[in-house]
């Protein structure tokens, strides 16, 4: 009875310095004549009035109270931000450098189902165009462009990555996108356009006869998708991106893939022959000019990696639950746990046919083992390297590349003999802080 009765004097007398303070009154009376107009049928007079009265009180609290204020704003923009991000929807970036098993991981996520639409390396056009257009590529603007056709695709826009397309695109259609054949998104069905015999499509479906490729029904499919992944090897420093973490469009989730540095310069010896001959000639002399642009390079690439690292790890706010740094050496040695640590990161389920896929392409003996393959007898394929490379070039790269050895937890060798012994590993155990 007296809460009753000091509830009452209470709300009179808020309602005495409101009236005060903005003639509420008169408002919501004036607003009431408007509803009432014979245009507008009339509400259920009482809920009406109860509503503006409500309405009405809201606005001038509101007023009232800065902090108030703040928390309803906050409430548009969460509201604003669930509208543009469609509940739940990912957006994957895999980010990587050429030789670390980015193709193999890329197909944890092209290998997902249908709810996801996968991208293989579509920045290869832009790196391509720039190159072709200065002669070298100027970092920074290659960098802006790649962050600008990154969001693009991850929004289902294609028109930016088009203009990178060499021969342009006509009305969207184009018989040269790179690697079509690796994203399963791009030779689905609904992607599909009828076969037309005598174009030759350099990059054609695999899985089935598709005529060139339409870019306006890639979006359309990429549209219906649930969530949406792009693996790339061209981003240089993740910090880059960070537009893209910020865009309230997207709920980005990068995950950053490394590997042992000595082991993907064995590797890049191997594939890229031609480019890396001065690799080869110095491992034959046994002699390495350490001041050599090659080696400067080396350098630079796995400052970048490091530094990118370093950016992830520390979780500044931008990057908070939106980053995973994710070793080759642990995805070759436990694909299954690994992958599954990986969808929990990214908030999408895990599905059987990822499982069956990671099974039967990870115990997969020799033969099919090409030099891009992703079939490969995974644990095998981590030590191979210490048998390829020579004790000098590993020493060349452990002086060049050493802090980015040591954060990742790659161990240094001091002799020959310990490189090639099978008994020692080189890789620590390490967990790096993600979540
Ligand atoms: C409530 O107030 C807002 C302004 O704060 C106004 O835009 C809206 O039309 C009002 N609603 C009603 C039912 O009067
Ligand atoms: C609302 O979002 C904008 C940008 O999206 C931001 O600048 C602003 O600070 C946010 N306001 C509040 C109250 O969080
Ligand atoms: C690289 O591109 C940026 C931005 O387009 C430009 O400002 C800069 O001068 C360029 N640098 C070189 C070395 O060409
Ligand atoms: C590409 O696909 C769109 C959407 O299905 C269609 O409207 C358009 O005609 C196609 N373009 C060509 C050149 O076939
Ligand atoms: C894969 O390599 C590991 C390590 O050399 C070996 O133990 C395993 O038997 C191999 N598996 C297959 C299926 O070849």
């Amino acid at each position: 009875m007296r809460i009753k009765y000091t509830i009452s004097i209470v709300f009179f007398v808020a309602l005495v310095i409101i009236e005060k303070e903005n003639n509420i009154i008169s408002r919501v009376s004036d607003k009431l004549t408007l509803k009432q107009t014979p245009q507008t049928p009339l509400q259920p007079s009482g809920s009406s009035h109860v509503l503006l009265k409500h309405n009405a009180s809201f606005t001038t609290l509101s007023k009232l109270h800065p902090a108030f204020m703040l928390m309803k704003r906050r409430l548009e923009n969460y509201t604003q931000h669930q509208e543009l991000t469609a509940r739940g929807r990912k957006h994957i970036l895999l980010l990587a450098t050429t030789r670390t098993g980015s193709s193999f991981v890329g197909e944890f996520f092209n290998q997902q189902g249908n709810n996801m639409f996968y991208l293989f390396e579509p920045l290869w056009h832009v790196e391509r165009m720039l190159t072709l257009e200065t002669g070298g590529t100027n970092a920074t603007a290659a960098a802006r462009a790649y962050r600008d056709v990154l969001q693009q695709l991850l929004l289902c826009d294609f028109s930016l990555l088009e203009s990178f397309i060499d021969p342009l695109p006509v009305d969207h259609v184009t018989t040269g996108l790179f690697r079509r054949e690796s994203s399963s998104s791009l030779c689905e069905e609904s992607v599909c356009s009828p076969f037309v015999k005598g174009v030759f499509e350099r990059y054609h479906c695999r899985t089935r006869r598709c005529g060139p490729l339409n870019l306006t029904m890639a979006s359309e499919s990429c549209l219906q998708k649930e969530h949406r992944a792009i693996k790339s090897v061209r981003v240089r420093q993740l910090e880059t991106l960070r537009p893209l973490a910020e865009d309230p469009r997207l709920d980005v989730k990068f995950i950053q893939l490394v590997r042992d540095p000595r082991a993907v310069l064995a590797s890049r010896m191997v594939a890229f022959a031609a480019k890396y001959k001065n690799w080869k000639q110095w491992a034959m002399d046994g002699d390495v000019p350490i001041d050599d642009d090659e080696v400067r390079k080396l350098k630079g690439n796995c400052d970048n990696i490091r530094m990118s690292a370093e950016v992830g790890l520390r979780q500044p706010p931008w990057l908070r639950r939106r980053y995973m740094l994710v070793r080759y050496e642990d995805i070759a040695r436990f694909p299954m746990r690994k992958a599954t640590e990986m969808y929990r990161f990214t908030g999408i389920p895990f599905t059987p046919q990822v499982k069956s896929w990671i099974l039967k392409n990870t115990q997969a003996s020799k033969e099919a083992s090409g030099v891009y393959s992703t079939q490969k007898n995974s644990s095998e394929q981590v030590e191979k390297w210490r048998f390829s490379i020579p004790f000098k070039i590993a020493q060349v790269v452990q002086k060049v590349c050493g802090p980015t050895l040591k954060l990742f937890g790659y161990k240094f060798v001091n002799s020959e003999e310990m490189l090639t012994d099978k008994s020692i590993s080189l890789i620590e155990e390490k967990m790096f802080n993600f979540l």
